[in-house]
């Protein structure tokens, strides 16, 4: 970014391929209402990045509507911070198209996120699933976004926003024409992981559906999986380096953390010397506490298709009216006629 002259501006997205989660919330969403009040911020649900695996045509229109309700009922205010879905500016893929001409294959090859995904039969797997980051990039770059708030599952592909970034200034000799995408991931829930597994992120396609918790589980559902969150026998550790081998009860007191908003080491201060069946119950009140009136809100959203369908079209207006100008400068600069 270092010479970059534009205005800050901060864009990021979700998929509406599953419920939203816990992971989704401390990762991304929280931070994005923080972020709102300091910064022009463009919020969009990914749903053209969705479809890099099947998704029922049905289905896809409810969990577009689930994610912009998640946005909103967490806290995102559409006067302030512009919420739309992807597939409706098509600037996205406009310049997609472009940065496919700009990536490598080579860059394609190391995305560790592609090969978790495809799995062993890559294959079968679709041709968007492979150039996935690169749609990414179009994501961030189509409105010149300086700042990306992101769990950290998406370093690598912010990585190689950044290299398209670069490589397309470099090419066409427009320095600093795009900024340098910086992630912002840093802070306590940038991580967390699964309920059964302290070594597995906590994903919406998580086979046990205690693993993860929904923004839409009631209090019951929400005490019932941390009751069950798998553990180990020894009470919590007084200090943070106490946490190390031991996956489970760190990714329980980094929940814990960020959801109080204290550190690892004010929460073991508070803990330390106790057993689960201490630290368990205080977890979940807390969890009730700051998941279930965002879960009661999405509800009551949800109900109201009419108004997230406006949202998401005046979003999308808004969001075009920004990218469009920087597309047709795009076109200008790569040699198309305009
Ligand atoms: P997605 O839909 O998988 O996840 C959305 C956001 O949630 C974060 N996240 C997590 N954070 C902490 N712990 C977890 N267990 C966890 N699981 C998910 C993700 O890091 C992400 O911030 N490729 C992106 C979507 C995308 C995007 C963009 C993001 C498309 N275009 C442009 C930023 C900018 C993705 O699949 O996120």
């Amino acid at each position: 970014m270092a010479d970059y002259q534009g205005p800050e501006r901060v864009l990021s997205g979700i998929q509406p391929s599953g419920g939203m989660h816990l992971g989704n919330y401390l990762g991304a969403i929280r931070k994005f209402v923080d972020l709102q009040d300091r910064h022009d911020c463009f919020y969009c649900v990914v749903d053209m990045h969705a479809i890099t695996v099947w998704q029922a045509p049905a289905k896809l229109k409810a969990q577009t509507r689930h994610i912009a309700a998640s946005y909103l009922a967490a806290g995102v205010d559409p006067a302030r911070a512009v919420v739309f879905h992807q597939s409706g500016v098509r600037a996205h893929a406009e310049l997609a198209w472009i940065f496919n001409c700009v990536a490598r294959l080579g860059w394609l090859d190391r995305m560790t996120q592609f090969k978790d995904k495809a799995g062993k039969d890559k294959e079968r797997a679709s041709v968007g699933l492979y150039t996935y980051p690169v749609l990414q990039a179009a994501d961030i770059l189509v409105y010149k976004a300086t700042h990306v708030p992101v769990g950290e599952d998406q370093k690598q592909h912010l990585e190689l926003s950044r290299d398209v970034a670069g490589k397309f200034n470099h090419d066409y000799e427009v320095p600093n024409f795009f900024p340098l995408p910086e992630p912002l991931i840093k802070g306590a829930g940038a991580r967390v992981m699964s309920l059964r597994d302290g070594t597995a992120k906590m994903s919406k396609s998580d086979s046990s559906e205690n693993a993860c918790i929904f923004l839409n589980d009631d209090a019951d559902a929400i005490a019932r999986k941390i009751k069950k969150a798998k553990t180990d026998p020894e009470p919590l550790p007084s200090e943070p380096a106490g946490l190390e081998g031991r996956p489970e009860a760190a990714n329980l007191v980094g929940i814990y953390a960020a959801l109080a908003k204290k550190t690892d080491a004010e929460v073991l201060a508070e803990y330390g010397g106790q057993g689960f069946g201490v630290f368990k119950p205080a977890l979940a009140d807390l969890v009730v506490d700051k998941i279930a009136p965002i879960g009661d809100e999405l509800r009551r959203l949800e109900a109201d298709e009419a108004y997230l369908d406006a949202v998401l079209r005046e979003g999308a207006a808004k969001a075009a009216a920004v990218a469009d100008p920087i597309v047709a400068d795009v076109k200008e600069i790569v040699g198309f006629l305009v």
